[in-house]
C-alpha cells in the first residue's frame, strides 16, 4: 500500500470513529500503525481500566478476543468491536472450562485468580481476577491460611508466588510467545550487549526471569525504561512494544531477547479491518448476561484493588 491511500483510509477511520462516538483501544502488542491511529494504547490493565471509565458509545478493541470480552463484561451498554474476530489467545486456550471445573472439584477450597487472558466463562468461576500489572498485588489481599490455584499461566503464577512470598497452585498452561525465548537465547544477547539491562515480562520462563534486571507488564517494562538512566536494553516480551518504546526514548537503544517473540494473534488486525468494523459495526463481542454478571464480580475485585 503506498502512503496516499494509507493517509485516506487513516481520514476514513477518524471520520467514522467521529459519527460513531467510538474510540480506539489498541494493545502495545498491535502493529505499529494500529497502534498509531489508537486513542489509548497500553497493557492489559491500562485498557481494562479505560473501557470501563469512557463515554464513547463504541469501543473498537485492537487487541484480541479475552480484552474485548473483559470490556464487554465492564460495560455491557456500550458497543465493543474486534475488528478480527478469529483473534484469539493460545495461553486462554490452555484453560479449556471443562478441565476448569474438573480441577475446581479436586480442589473445592481453594481461592481462584484467573489471569485476565483467559475466557469470561473462566473468570465468572474465579474469585478474583488479575492482570500481570498486579497479580502480586491481588495475592497479598487473600489469607495467608487460603490455598490459590492459579489460572492459566505457570510462569506469572511462579513469578507471582515468588514475590508475594505464597505457595500457588499452578495451572500448567504458558504464553508460547513468551516461553519461546530461552536462557540460552538470553545469554547470547547479553554477551553482543553488555552494558544492556534485560527487561521481561513474567509470562517467561522462571530461568530468563532470574537473569532480569527487572521483571514487569508491558507498561512496567515501558515506565521502567523511560525513567532509568540506562541507554541500552535488552527486551523479552512481543516484539510490537519495541514501537512505544523507541517513540518514548529516541536517545535510547532496545534490543530483542529473541526475534521470535511475535504474537501472531495480535497481527492480525488492520486498518481494513478497523475501519470496517467501525463502518458496519461488527464483529461485536457479547457476554451472555449469566456469565458476565458472575465473571464481573471477580473483576471488580481486581479493579477495587489496584
Ligand atoms: P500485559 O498487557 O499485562 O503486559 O500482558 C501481556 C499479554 O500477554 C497480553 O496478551
Ligand atoms: Fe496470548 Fe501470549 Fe499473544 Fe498475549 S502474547 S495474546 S498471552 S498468545
Amino acid at each position: 500500500m503506498d502512503n496516499q491511500p494509507k493517509e485516506n483510509l487513516i481520514k476514513e477511520i477518524f471520520s467514522w470513529k467521529e459519527k460513531r462516538e467510538a474510540i480506539i483501544l489498541a494493545h502495545v502488542y498491535q502493529p505499529d500503525e494500529i497502534q498509531d491511529i489508537a486513542d489509548f494504547t497500553g497493557d492489559s490493565l491500562f485498557l481494562s481500566q479505560q473501557a470501563a471509565k469512557t463515554q464513547a458509545k463504541v469501543i473498537v478493541f485492537c487487541g484480541v478476543q479475552f480484552m474485548a470480552e473483559t470490556a464487554s463484561i465492564l460495560s455491557p451498554e456500550k458497543i465493543i468491536l474486534l475488528p478480527e474476530i478469529k483473534a484469539g489467545c493460545p495461553l486462554s486456550d490452555m484453560a479449556p472450562i471443562e478441565k476448569v471445573k474438573k480441577k475446581l472439584k479436586e480442589l473445592p477450597k481453594v481461592a481462584i485468580i484467573s489471569y485476565v487472558n483467559s475466557s469470561a466463562v473462566v473468570k465468572s468461576l474465579s474469585d478474583y481476577c488479575c492482570t500481570s500489572a498486579n497479580a502480586v498485588q491481588i495475592v497479598q489481599t487473600i489469607p495467608a491460611e487460603k490455598d490459590i490455584l492459579f489460572i492459566p499461566d505457570k510462569n506469572l503464577a511462579d513469578f507471582t508466588a515468588r514475590k508475594a512470598k505464597r505457595n500457588i497452585i499452578p495451572w500448567q498452561g504458558y504464553c508460547p510467545v513468551h516461553n519461546i525465548l530461552t536462557k540460552e537465547d538470553v545469554i547470547k544477547v547479553k554477551k553482543l550487549h553488555p552494558q544492556a539491562l534485560l527487561l521481561v515480562h513474567p509470562e517467561c520462563r522462571p530461568e530468563v526471569c532470574n537473569l532480569a534486571d527487572y521483571i514487569g507488564s508491558t507498561r512496567g517494562i515501558i515506565e521502567f525504561a523511560s525513567n532509568n538512566p540506562a541507554k541500552e536494553y535488552i527486551i523479552g516480551t512481543e516484539l510490537g512494544i519495541f514501537h512505544p518504546l523507541k517513540k518514548n526514548n529516541p536517545n535510547k537503544q532496545f534490543f530483542p531477547a529473541s526475534e521470535k517473540m511475535i504474537c501472531k494473534d495480535m497481527k492480525l488486525i488492520t486498518l481494513e479491518k478497523v475501519l470496517h468494523s467501525l463502518k458496519k459495526l461488527e464483529p461485536r463481542i457479547i457476554v451472555p448476561e449469566n456469565i458476565r454478571k458472575k465473571s464481573l464480580k471477580a473483576l471488580n475485585r481486581m479493579i477495587e484493588i489496584t
